[in-house]
């Protein structure tokens, strides 16, 4: 089978590293963009780079039909979001990833939360705003209360959220978004929601529109620096499994949030195939959704692929086939660790072209995987950093704190200038 692997992130590293592991895989190209340079060494080791412009769904489905690829699978939102999934499918080709408008769960806040309402899903208390005085009046009002979170509608990297302990700073996030329109169109409409309390944690199902299998939960690290201080970033780190959702926590997930969401989809008309990935908090009244995102983790899927143990292609051929039925998915028992390695100056303007020594002594470790995100190969052949996050080094092992122990060695194994990373992921007594 020949797959086509769109985005060029850890992620996709991380999901190339399992697909290559299959025996059905017998070519693997991956689109990082048109990009002329692939910036992703990691990802190039397992697969072929092809330069597309991953947002014109055009030019992914003319590849795609020439080469006569049998899955596309989607890495990001953004392709997502531009309806690459939908014209591959249009098109009649096998695709992972949800069409339009199953990807505006993730695409569109207001969509999510209408979507969440209309269907009984647990989520925080909000208000929709299309105009920046009505907002300034609610925000003003004796009934609101604070702390309170805004966010802008569409997709900002991450960065659309604002958790506002006073009017003063709800006000400033509400500018942000809707009057100076930071991030563009993003901005056109904001949600004034509840600040939940509680544990946070990810969850991921993979479905082809009926059926779900859930994968194994995890929790990643947002924030920069330790104690969870610091500015948001893609990811700073993550463990699997969460160790504060048991079978029953599962259990209730799946019942009062996935199955009413296909259920949702379903009565909506949309047919959802690919990954649902529920950012859950886990409250006193019970799980609620904080977000949708459309696609895997990142870093969650780091910290996931090296826990599964059964093949990774037979169950995102089927979602995208519509035929989710009985694919085996086996785990190992071991939790996994996961620390990012980050460059100077991330997640803002960051150092890049230093030379990275030390990955293969990492690598030979017993139970340790590292997923490139941002290096590249110099002209003379030298491995060196390209962008904010550079590596992920995820370890296995007997249990979370050996695990924890194993991932930061080897880490300690891997030298650039600049290397900056957490120290305290997985220590869940100093995250209480
Ligand atoms: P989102 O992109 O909506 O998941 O928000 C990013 C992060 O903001 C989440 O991972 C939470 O840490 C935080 N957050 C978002 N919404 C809320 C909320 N209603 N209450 C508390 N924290 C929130
Ligand atoms: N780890 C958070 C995300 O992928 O959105």
């Amino acid at each position: 089978m020949r797959v086509l692997l769109l985005g060029g992130g850890g992620r996709e590293h991380a999901l190339a590293w399992k697909l290559r592991q299959s025996s059905e895989v017998d070519e693997l190209f991956y689109s990082p963009g048109a990009d002329p340079d692939p910036a992703n060494a990691g990802l190039a080791s397992v697969a072929e780079w092809v330069p597309l412009d991953i947002l014109d769904p055009g030019e992914v489905a003319k590849w795609s039909e020439a080469r006569r690829v049998d899955l596309v699978v989607v890495g990001p939102e953004a392709p997502l979001v531009a309806g690459v999934a939908g014209e591959l499918r249009r098109r009649g080709m096998t695709v992972f990833g949800p069409s339009m408008p199953g990807a505006l769960l993730e695409g569109s806040k207001v969509f999510a939360k209408e979507f969440m309402t209309r269907h009984g899903i647990p989520t925080a208390r909000f208000e929709i705003f299309r105009e920046a005085e009505a907002a300034r009046r609610h925000l003003a009002s004796r009934c609101t209360e604070y702390p309170l979170v805004v966010k802008a509608d569409g997709l900002a990297s991450g960065k659309g959220v604002s958790i506002c302990e006073t009017l003063e700073e709800a006000l400033e996030a509400l500018d942000r978004f809707m009057v100076r329109r930071v991030f563009g169109v993003a901005g056109e409409r904001v949600i004034v929601e509840e600040r939940l309390l509680g544990r946070e944690a990810s969850f991921f199902v993979v479905t082809d529109g009926r059926r779900a299998v859930p994968l194994e939960t995890c929790q990643d690290y947002k924030r920069l620096e330790d104690g969870d201080r610091g500015p948001n970033t893609g990811g700073m780190g993550g463990f699997s499994p969460s160790p504060f959702l048991d079978a029953a926590g599962r259990e209730a997930v799946m019942s009062r949030i996935v199955e009413p969401t296909l259920a949702g989809l379903s009565s909506d008309g949309i047919s959802y195939r690919g990954v649902l990935y529920v950012g859950l908090m886990l409250t006193s009244s019970g799980p609620k959704v904080l977000e949708f995102n459309a696609r895997f983790g990142d870093p969650e899927t780091q910290a996931l692929m090296p826990r599964l143990a059964s093949d990774l292609f037979p169950l995102l051929l089927s979602s995208a086939r519509g035929e989710l039925d009985g694919v085996p998915v086996r785990w190992r028992d071991e939790p996994s660790v996961c620390v990012v390695l980050a460059s100077r100056g991330y997640p803002g303007a960051f150092d890049s072209g230093w030379p990275i020594a030390g990955v293969d002594r990492a690598e030979t470790r017993e139970g340790v995987a590292v997923f490139h995100a941002g290096t590249r190969r110099s002209a003379g052949g030298t491995l060196v950093t390209a962008g904010g996050r550079v590596l992920a080094v995820v370890a296995l092992g007997g249990n979370l704190e050996m695990a924890r122990r194993i991932a930061y060695e080897a880490a300690a194994e891997i030298r650039f200038e600049g290397r900056r990373h957490r120290t305290d992921i997985a220590e869940i007594a100093r995250t209480a």
